[in-house]
């Protein structure tokens, strides 16, 4: 998709959209799984968005800051309850600094695919490193890739299908760049809009490997949030990374 800027996928519209998208349903799990994780310790969001985690997080008792590029995610947090009590540096998660230490820092919903190259990836575990207090834990969320598997490296899903409007996602895949283009595509009555996102894939042993250049490694691997085992069969993967001096 030539002309995508990722600075610019997160701005207004998507933020007042993104709420009403992207709960997921599985939050409350999430939520108790990050705390158990915390244990008492503070923790730190990388791409924290409009608080989706980081704010039942918080009301859970656990204190939240987070790293975020975009200012319209960060001011749809700041207009909910306890929007205020989650402290942001502005900036990318590969490289922006809080300045304090944390026994968690989490990254989820396959936002690690945000960064579109090998290197930044690698950057974003090194900036997750270097917040983590000696016993502190870095938590990786992200669903385990199929594109790579799919016939001719494009096609289309059905997102949506209802008598009077159909959602697409329109997808093509590049093995050389692990870049997967995806322009979910809204056809109805009321017109055509086009929501447009990139991301660059990768499986769980590659994460790994970032994570040893990072001075980290693999602690515990789960299929969800509630401790399933991650298996063959899992769709994602939640990667829970010690430092490797521990
Ligand atoms: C799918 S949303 C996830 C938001 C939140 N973590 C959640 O689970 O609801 C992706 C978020 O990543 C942010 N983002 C994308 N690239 C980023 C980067 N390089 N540094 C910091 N935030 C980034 C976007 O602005 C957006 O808020």
């Amino acid at each position: 998709m030539e002309g995508f800027d990722p600075r610019t996928s997160f701005g207004d519209q998507t933020s007042r959209d993104y709420d009403a998208v992207s709960m997921r349903g599985d939050e409350e799990e999430t939520v108790a799984f990050l705390a158990g994780l915390a244990s008492g310790r503070e923790a730190l969001e990388l791409a924290v968005g409009t608080g989706r985690i980081a704010l039942p997080l918080r009301a859970a008792g656990v204190r939240v800051d987070g790293i975020e590029l975009s200012q319209d995610m960060v001011d749809r947090m700041r207009e909910k309850p306890g929007g205020d009590q989650v402290q942001v540096t502005i900036g990318d998660m590969a490289a922006a600094a809080t300045g304090h230490t944390y026994g968690l820092v989490y990254l989820v919903f396959n936002t690690i695919g945000n960064l579109l190259t090998q290197d930044d990836q690698v950057r974003c575990f090194e900036n997750a490193a270097r917040h983590l207090t000696g016993d502190g834990v870095f938590v990786l969320e992200c669903r385990v890739p199929t594109a790579p598997a799919r016939a001719g490296r494009q096609f289309i899903e059905v997102e949506d299908l209802e008598l009077d409007h159909v959602g697409l996602g329109v997808c093509r895949y590049d093995p050389v760049t692990q870049i997967l283009d995806v322009n979910h595509v809204h056809l109805g009555a009321d017109g055509l809009g086009f929501s447009p996102i990139r991301l660059r894939l990768a499986y769980p042993p590659e994460f790994d490997l970032m994570a040893r250049l990072a001075g980290l490694r693999l602690r515990d691997r789960w299929g969800g949030w509630r401790g399933e085992p991650f298996t063959a069969a899992s769709w994602r993967h939640i990667s829970i990374y010690e430092r490797a001096d521990a």
